[in-house]
């Protein structure tokens, strides 16, 4: 199997300060990742070093084979592999345009404005993405008056729409509501399963948004690797006691997990 992600030794360092602390962090062809961690550990800083629009300070990252900041590597050839839905993405899109236009433009560059002349082509791949993600009903609305649920599944549907290889999805179901998270999960889910998606690395704060068929995970805390492998081994009460830095406990009933405290004693 080729390795889609290889971090070696990666850090990134603002300020004097290590944002991303000497990672080494491997991902290969099929594997389905979850990155886990506290607020501000390093999850977005690592995602962005994985869409290639960061580069570390120290270390090699090689991304679908490409060697970043490497001779002969254009981020320009990279960019259109890699699907990126998060909230950084929501922020560049333009409000005014429809769902369909939102989603359709990904296939001519990033946040590339409407102008009418698309190929037919494209236009029924944006339906098919969209109808997947259960956005059909909404073709039409214009994206900046989306719930946040909505709007997720927009991004989604976009960041699929250049057929990357990689997909990164950076905390894909926060804000939604228990039944949208549920549905979010289950459509996550059910691309996890789909032998024929992108690998994908998704980032979470909550263990109960990680759906059937994610596979490995990597738990982060102030920036440092605590634990990296498949879910079944790693992600483990110990382990995520460590990362969010009080006792917890991990469930795991019916493919799914949930974790909590401990009971008052
Ligand atoms: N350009 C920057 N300069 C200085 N510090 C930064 C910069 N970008 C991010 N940081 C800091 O780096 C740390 C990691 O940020 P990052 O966004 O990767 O965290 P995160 O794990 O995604 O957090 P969250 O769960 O809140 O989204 C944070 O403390 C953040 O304030
Ligand atoms: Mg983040």
């Amino acid at each position: 199997m080729s390795d889609v992600l290889e971090l070696v030794d990666v850090s990134v360092v603002r300020d004097g300060r290590a944002l991303v602390d000497d990672v080494s962090w491997s991902v290969k062809e099929g594997e389905r990742w979850v990155i886990l961690g506290p607020n501000g550990a390093g999850k977005t800083t690592l995602l962005n070093i994985a869409s290639s629009y960061l580069f570390p300070t120290r270390g090699s990252a090689r991304i679908l084979g490409e060697q970043l900041g490497g001779v002969g590597t254009d981020v320009f050839d990279l960019r259109p592999r890699i699907g990126i839905a998060g909230v950084a993405m929501a922020e560049k899109l333009p409000k005014r345009q429809t769902v369909l236009q939102t989603v359709l433009t990904a296939a001519y560059g990033m946040t590339a404005t409407w102008h009418e002349n698309y190929d037919a082509v494209d236009e029924d791949r944006a339906r098919a993405f969209l109808d997947r993600l259960g956005m059909t009903e909404y073709l039409d609305r214009r994206f900046g008056t989306l719930s946040e649920g909505e709007r997720k599944r927009t991004l989604i549907a976009r960041a699929m729409m250049t057929d990357p290889e990689l997909l990164l999805l950076d905390e894909p179901a926060a804000g939604l509501d228990l039944g949208g998270r549920e549905d979010l999960v289950r459509r996550l889910g059910r691309l996890a399963r789909d032998p024929l998606a992108p690998s994908m690395i998704m980032v979470t704060h909550h263990v109960e948004e990680i759906a059937p068929g994610f596979t490995h995970v990597l738990m982060i805390r102030q920036g440092k690797v605590l634990a990296a492998g498949p879910m079944e081994t790693e992600l483990t009460s110990r382990n995520l006691s460590l990362c969010f830095g009080l006792p917890l406990i991990v469930e795991h009933a019916s493919d799914r997990y949930t974790a909590h405290g401990l009971p008052l004693s």
